[in-house]
């Protein structure tokens, strides 16, 4: 988040009383499986996935469709090397913005991370 604040993100999501579902501290169970937590969290404001799977945006996409209130927004920490250490970030970062598309929801700003963490993106988007 640090980071795309310094890259220019002018402004965070996340306000004073926002209700914040954070995918990225594995402490109460695995973010690839929401329907595993539907019971205990409720409809969110915000979505914020910070986690190394392959298949990043498929998981908070998930986590969207369950969690995520009807005028609510989302930020995805994309990390590259997680998907494929082989291929060209910047088509990783497409790719999975277009995931998120296909399933519904709007990109507003693909944020390069670097030089701060590199082969990383921030996708921000809502409904
Ligand atoms: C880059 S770290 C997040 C670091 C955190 N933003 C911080 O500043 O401390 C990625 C985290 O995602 C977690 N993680 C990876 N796969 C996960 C999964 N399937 N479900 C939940 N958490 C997962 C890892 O355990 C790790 O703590």
């Amino acid at each position: 988040m640090a980071a795309a604040i310094l890259k220019g993100l002018s402004e965070v999501p996340i306000k004073p009383g926002s209700k914040v579902l954070y995918l990225g501290a594995p402490v109460f169970e695995d973010a690839r499986f929401p329907v595993r937590y539907r019971s205990i969290v409720p409809e969110v404001d915000t979505v914020y996935s910070d986690i190394a799977q392959p298949d990043q945006a498929r998981i908070i996409a998930d986590n969207l469709d369950m969690f995520l209130c009807g005028s609510g927004d989302f930020l995805l920490c994309v990390k590259a090397r997680s998907i494929d250490v082989t291929r060209e970030p910047q088509q990783i970062f497409m790719e999975e913005a277009r995931v998120l598309e296909v399933r519904g929801y709007k990109v507003a700003k693909i944020l390069p991370l670097d030089p701060y963490e590199m082969d990383h993106c921030m996708i921000i988007g809502t409904r």
